[in-house]
């Protein structure tokens, strides 16, 4: 049996690192410096008495460092409740929530201001500032301490990396959909941040640009070390994690390699990839 965050089980794909039987599973793990993320026994529930709704059942999981994960799940599942966790972005109350070894439960307001900015975030909506062209958006995010590069330098690289090299000058009102979100993405990956979160960044791209995101990714998390937990339901991008995990009703379903989710988790007679259909 392999324990939570033991060696080998860290990076075989395909192994559940979540196991019921985990005899550590009554007490706090140790802090390890390997991992980007570990959860241990949270819940999260939205209001108060009456009104209280549990959306998050004792989840316990660990991100290792630079591992591409994808976590999917019907929708109301609690997919961006956990995301928003993890960045910080919602307090913690009840189990354990650490980012970058720092544990966020009850942590106070001014100190996960602090975590968030390790964090690089994409979400559904772009969130860009109008009145700035696509490269200032981007410049605004740069932080100059310690880096050689400028400012501007640092933005041109990455959108062009992002194949927005001719489009630096416009202002998102003149970008399609695709090329806003990449922007955004930019945004998020321009200070090279060692976890990146990320809510279904490319469900307003098409197949390409979505493939190339991916990948920047996926170069990303190889170079330098860094953690990727991206919500999708992407087909077409399953391959690039080395793991999924889906969470249903706010429990975690499963957590296994992309070939293993793709077999469990799709009509088998689609000729296409691209066609089958999730049984979610
Ligand atoms: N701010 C909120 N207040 C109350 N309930 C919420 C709030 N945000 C989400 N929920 C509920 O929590 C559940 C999980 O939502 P969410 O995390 O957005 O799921 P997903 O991202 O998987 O679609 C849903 O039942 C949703 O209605
Ligand atoms: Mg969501």
């Amino acid at each position: 049996m392999y324990l939570e965050g033991e060696g080998d089980a860290m990076t075989k794909p395909g192994n559940r690192f979540f196991a019921p039987e985990n005899p550590l599973s009554n007490s706090l793990a140790p802090i390890k410096d390997e991992l980007a993320v570990q959860i241990q026994h949270l819940n999260f529930a939205f209001g108060k008495g009456d009104l209280c709704k549990q959306v998050l059942f004792d989840i316990s999981l660990n991100l290792p460092k630079g591992q591409i994960v994808i976590l999917t799940g019907p929708s109301g599942s609690g997919k961006t409740t956990l995301i928003s966790l993890i960045g910080a972005l919602r307090t913690v109350r009840e189990g354990s929530l650490r980012v970058m070894g720092q544990e966020l439960a009850d942590m106070r307001n001014a100190d996960r201001v602090r975590v968030r900015q390790s964090i690089g975030f994409i979400f559904q909506s772009h969130n860009l500032f109008e009145s700035l062209t696509a490269r200032q958006n981007v410049e605004m995010a740069v932080e100059l301490l310690g880096r050689f590069k400028s400012k501007r330098d640092q933005a041109e690289v990455i959108l062009t990396q992002l194949g927005l090299a001719d489009r630096m000058d416009h202002k998102p009102q003149a970008l399609s959909g695709g090329q806003k979100q990449r922007v955004a993405i930019a945004r998020a990956l321009v200070n090279h941040p060692p976890l990146i979160l990320a809510d279904e960044p490319t469900a307003a791209l098409d197949k390409q640009t979505s493939r190339e995101v991916v990948t920047l990714m996926q170069t990303l998390t190889r170079e330098q070390n860094c953690t990727v937990l991206m919500v999708t339901h992407d087909n077409r991008i399953l391959d690039v994690a080395d793991r999924i995990i889906n969470l249903v009703d706010g429990q975690l379903e499963s957590d296994t390699n992309p070939d293993a989710f793709i077999n469990s988790h799709t009509y088998k007679n689609s000729k296409h990839d691209d066609a089958k259909m999730f049984i979610m």
